[in-house]
């Protein structure tokens, strides 16, 4: 976050609040968004877009990946600052409209949307339906008859782009369920199926390749083979698509080991790169947009925890690991669990000299697996109820929260010019006590 400094006594403050202030009011764990870093961060990614593709095709469109992190309040700034939501589901969808993002500049994504969803979308009137198999042609086009509109779709194309990144989150290789292949035929039999479709407007082809992505190699390959579709459309059937998406993936920084790159790097690379393509398929470039969620996300926000137990484990070889404790873990972090993923944490509640000693972060959940912060120095003197900050978690941390062990999901604030406002509040063991049928 932009505004995090430490005050007189030596602790976090962050959007002009002391932690220890955020923590009596709000209660631990908490997730602690800074406002001004969320919208300059999307306001640099809409602008850097704006810019690069002013001359290609003027300007790209940037659409925040609302898995990443969503709230009514999230969505009011992408509704206020111009940008445009990429939503995963009806749940998504629903709080992009609630906060007022103008339909059409929504987008629908999801490789099994239910009819519901699709429904709930096209009455909304959402810029674009992203399709994801064959049999959703069909099912987006009835439903579109039944509202009497016309779909505003998108192909997702299979690109076979090996991303370097985690398996779990590399979307465009053959083996996995997203998209429609290219090598094997299906995304050509979708575009001749959507085109046959007068419920249905093509509006472009999209790809997205993965996420946590350092170097944009894959969007080279990626871009060539939407566009080679893309002409191949044209030339066979003298239709000239407006849009095309690459889709979001771009990587941040979870601790000072990655060095991400910079929106306007982004856009220029991708925007030569567009245009290289263009002039090699002999195509005019159609309209670009991207998707990145947790390069505007995640930097934004850290976890509040408070310490409990403190415990030193005795290695192999005479040494041994400090395990710390706190009131969370994951829960409300399955990131560390899940794709083995770094962060870091700093003693949030006061300043200390004390040396550092190795440490683990772990939760309170009943598997040793549950991991926060694998290694980090922490001073030795860190102990119960001492605050920890654990940085970069505005992404993926709070919108893959879960109840285990009956644990409530933390709340959301967002500070900034020293006001505190909630953005979702802190479940109540009755609001789980209420969902049991009893
Ligand atoms: N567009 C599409 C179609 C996507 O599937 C995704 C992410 C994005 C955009 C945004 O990607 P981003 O810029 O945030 O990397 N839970 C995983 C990430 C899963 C991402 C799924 N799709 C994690 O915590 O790393």
């Amino acid at each position: 976050a932009r505004t995090v400094t430490r005050g007189a006594d030596g602790s976090l403050q962050v959007g002009g609040i002391a932690v220890a202030e955020l923590v009596e009011q709000f209660g631990t764990p908490l997730y602690v968004l800074d406002e001004e870093d969320f919208r300059a961060r999307a306001a640099q990614f809409r602008d850097a877009f704006a810019t690069a593709f002013a001359d290609l095709c003027g300007g790209a469109d940037v659409y925040y990946a609302a898995k990443s992190f969503i709230a009514t309040g999230v969505a009011r700034w992408i509704s206020e600052d111009g940008l445009n939501l990429d939503t995963a589901s009806g749940g998504e969808l629903a709080l992009g409209l609630r906060g007022g993002v103008p339909g059409e500049r929504i987008a629908l994504h999801g490789n099994n949307k239910s009819r519901s969803e699709i429904h709930a979308a096209l009455t909304a009137g959402v810029g674009r339906i992203v399709l994801d198999s064959l049999g959703e042609i069909d099912l987006v086009a009835d439903v579109a008859r039944e509202l009497d509109v016309v779909a505003p779709v998108f192909i997702r194309v299979t690109v076979g782009v090996e991303a370097h990144t985690h398996s779990y989150i590399a979307t465009a290789h053959e083996d996995q369920k997203f998209g429609l292949s290219l090598a094997g035929g299906q995304a050509l039999t979708a575009v001749e199926a959507v085109l046959a479709r007068p419920e249905l407007s093509l509006r472009g082809l999209h790809s997205h390749i993965g996420s946590q992505i350092f170097d944009l190699g894959g969007f080279e390959v990626s871009a060539r083979r939407l566009l080679e579709l893309h002409a191949r459309i044209e030339h066979s059937y003298g239709v000239t698509l407006p849009e095309i998406d690459l889709g979001g993936g771009f990587g941040m920084a979870y601790t000072s080991e990655h060095t991400p790159l910079a929106p306007e790097r982004i856009a220029t690379r991708l925007a030569e790169i567009v245009a290289r393509e263009c002039l090699v398929q002999g195509v005019a470039v159609p309209k670009v947009s991207v998707e990145p969620g947790r390069a505007i996300s995640g930097p934004s926000t850290f976890t509040l925890y408070e310490v409990g137990a403190v415990k030193d484990v005795a290695l192999e070889g005479g040494t041994s690991r400090r395990y710390v404790s706190v009131d969370g873990g994951m829960s409300d972090n399955i990131r560390t669990a899940l794709y083995d993923a770094d962060y870091s944490a700093t003693l949030a509640s006061r300043a200390s000299q004390a040396p550092g000693v190795l440490s683990r972060v772990v939760g309170k959940h009943c598997e040793s697996g549950d991991v926060v912060v694998k290694d980090e120095f922490l001073p030795s003197d860190a102990g119960a109820g001492d605050l920890l900050a654990v940085p970069g978690t505005g992404a993926y941390c709070r919108s893959m929260a879960s109840n285990y062990n009956q644990v409530p999901r933390p709340a959301v604030v967002a500070v900034r010019d020293g006001v505190a406002r909630l953005l979702v509040r802190r479940e109540t063991p009755e609001d789980l006590l209420a969902l049991d049928a009893g």
